[in-house]
């Protein structure tokens, strides 16, 4: 649910409801939180701090959505005395990280595509739509630029959140009901055991008054 729904939510409450000032307040401060927690997504844990990502549905609906995580610090940045030497552990970080922006690619110089007719007597034009969308991703060189871009399936957290709410209710219903059956079985023990008492001492009197 994006925040637009649940302003549509909130406006369907207003005009229809009945419900005094106090009771708006109350809801639109649980809807906006709801808004809040659906639209961020999870927290990963890393060895070197936490990160969030994005949430991004691509514009086709055949593709589902993925969840994003762009430029990831994975060693410190080679510059200085770092210079030309092999990658050293990064610096950890406090706080959740959020990758939500690529980072600068390693310096390289890129192919000239500003004449498509010249280009195109150096590649074949698949070549030259690749390279069309790519190179705008490329502008942004340093050599700090020892970072990851993730991309994963997004996951329904809220449903998957559901599901073991459920479970679990689930299972704690069936302890109770295994308790519940035990009890009974227990007062049915008792009951029988007191019956047979009750019937050995009738037994008993009955021998008594025989005697
Ligand atoms: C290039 O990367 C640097 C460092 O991450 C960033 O501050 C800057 O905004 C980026 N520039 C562009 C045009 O993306
Ligand atoms: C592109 O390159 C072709 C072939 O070299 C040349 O004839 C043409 O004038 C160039 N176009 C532009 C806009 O520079």
């Amino acid at each position: 649910m994006g925040s637009g729904e649940c302003s549509y939510g909130l406006a369907y409450l207003l005009l229809n409801n009945r419900l005094d000032y106090f009771w708006v307040l109350l809801i639109f401060a649980t809807l906006s939180e709801l808004c809040v927690a659906l639209s961020a997504t999870r927290t990963i844990h890393t060895k070197y701090g936490d990160i969030s990502g994005v949430i991004v549905t691509p514009d086709n609906r055949h593709l589902d959505a993925v969840e994003v995580f762009k430029g990831i610090p994975y060693a410190s940045p080679p510059v200085g005395s770092l210079r030309f030497m092999p990658p050293v552990t990064g610096a950890l970080w406090s706080g959740v990280k959020v990758a939500d922006r690529f980072s600068p690619v390693c310096p390289q110089r890129l192919p000239d595509i500003s004449n498509e007719t010249l280009a195109l007597k150096k590649m074949p034009r698949g070549r030259l739509e690749y390279l069309k969308r790519l190179l705008p991703y490329l502008k942004n060189q340093s050599e700090d630029c020892l970072y990851l871009n993730i991309y994963a399936p997004a996951q329904e957290e809220e449903e998957e959140n559901k599901r073991k709410e459920e479970e679990e209710e689930e299972e704690k219903e069936e302890e109770g009901k295994e308790e519940e059956e035990e009890e009974v079985e227990e007062m049915k023990e008792k009951e029988e055991e007191e019956e047979d008492e009750e019937e050995g001492e009738k037994e008993k009197e009955k021998e008594r008054e025989e005697k």
